[in-house]
């Protein structure tokens, strides 16, 4: 058994002199224990035959998007649902520009938009092509939008140049695709995370808010998929990429992010209150534009509903944690949070402080829960997010023994 025992692989194969070491990665794939699906752009045709990975992987090669023949059982749409897993090796700079301009226009480039699956890429050129500033820029906007970047490396190229562009050798990224299956921590487990900050309307161009940059939430929503959760964010306006989740609702108000909270609720184990939901909201949003022509205006707040507390009476409880931001005393009103709502877990930040918190790319915290608390010190929120979901994940197993599949 390996990580890749009876996952299915999407290998898209695009047209570069490497395309035919994607032949010995077919091989390679299969006897990890893949199952492995071959589609390639016209381009990769003219370099090595449909009918060679036919052969190495078993299943029929697909190349064409409209296609009416007997490769339209399993068009786009059905292999994007089919793939655990869509692998592009080689890819060529072109389909990389292609990748990030999100274009449609042949069958790889199609299901690569379609698939809900993580992707991988495997870039593959001359050096001088690689080191192009479009080149490296649309690698690294793939990379922030969550794609595994596997190599390349450095060394002889086919057009006798040396340098940075040769694909990695099959085998290796062969134990790379390993790790993106690595029965994490959470593994088979839902997790429902809120984040960001929510907007409350005052007229139809005003708003209420909050400073929350929605950073800590998504870096957990990364973290808990990476450890193997599904995961569905529910996430107030923020200006950051999607992180690799589930399922993404975007909601602006305390009032729809209830609603999406709590519509979800019942099939998640763990809830993750990361969001900084306004506390209050203007009790009459006027449905015109209000005229400056008083003086002063008064304007009169109602509480919002608070919906760390509404999951954690919730029916179906899940585990559940909460977030909290103070400014002084932080770890009494941290343990007050978490008897006052009856919470599993609280994690607490500093705020206005210099341990990070809101709008900061570092973040510090205390967590505590019922019989323990944990320090973790100052450190990027990617960080932060990967030890508190191992936290998390301790705590629930704890609570759990019979769901505990370790
Ligand atoms: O009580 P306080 O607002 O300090 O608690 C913060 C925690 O409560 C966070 O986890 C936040 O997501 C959650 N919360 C909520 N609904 C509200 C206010 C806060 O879920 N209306």
């Amino acid at each position: 058994m390996t990580n890749l025992t009876g996952k299915h692989i999407v290998l898209g194969i695009t047209g570069g002199i490497a395309a035919y070491k994607a032949a010995e990665l077919t091989r390679l794939l299969r006897n990890a224990g893949a199952s492995v699906r071959v589609a390639m752009t016209h381009a990769a045709t003219a370099f090595v035959s449909p009918l060679t990975f036919q052969a190495l992987s078993a299943n029929p090669v697909h190349t064409e998007l409209l296609d009416t023949g007997e490769e339209s059982a399993m068009g786009h749409i059905s292999l994007a649902r089919w793939a655990d897993l869509v692998l592009i090796a080689p890819a060529t700079a072109d389909f990389i520009a292609k990748l990030r301009a999100g274009l449609g226009d042949d069958l790889l480039s199609t299901l690569c938009l379609a698939t809900r699956a993580p992707i991988a890429v495997a870039p593959a050129m001359n050096q001088a092509m690689w080191d192009n500033p479009a080149t490296q820029e649309n690698v690294r906007c793939l990379r922030d939008r969550g794609m595994r970047i596997l190599g390349p490396e450095e060394g002889g190229q086919a057009c006798g140049e040396v340098g940075m562009g040769r694909l990695l050798e099959p085998q290796q990224i062969c134990d790379e695709l390993g790790s993106f299956f690595d029965n994490g921590v959470l593994a088979g487990l839902s997790v429902l995370i809120s984040a960001g900050p929510t907007r409350e309307a005052i007229d139809p161009v005003r708003y209420i808010s909050n400073r929350s940059s929605g950073k800590m939430g998504y870096a957990l929503a990364e973290a808990a998929t990476q450890a193997g959760a599904k995961v569905s964010l529910v996430t107030g306006p923020t200006a950051l990429n999607a992180p690799r989740v589930h399922d993404l609702s975007r909601v602006e108000s305390a009032a729809d992010m209830y609603r999406s909270i709590m519509d979800k609720v019942s099939s998640a184990n763990i809830y993750i209150g990361a969001a900084a939901v306004a506390d209050y909201c203007p009790a009459a949003p006027e449905k015109q534009k209000i005229k400056k022509n008083e003086s002063e205006m008064v304007l009169t707040l109602k509480k919002t509903q608070d919906i760390l507390s509404a999951v954690s009476a919730s029916e179906k409880r899940p585990f559940t944690v909460g977030f909290a931001a103070e400014t002084d005393q932080l770890e009494d009103h941290a343990r007050q949070k978490l008897a006052a709502k009856s919470l599993d877990i609280v994690a607490a930040n500093w705020v206005g402080r210099e341990q990070g918190g809101f709008e900061n790319d570092d973040n510090a915290l205390f967590v505590c829960w019922n019989g323990g608390h944990a320090y973790l010190p100052l450190a990027p929120k990617k960080t932060i997010a990967e030890q508190l979901i191992r936290l998390i994940a301790e705590r629930y197993h704890a609570q759990n023994p019979a769901k505990n599949p370790r």
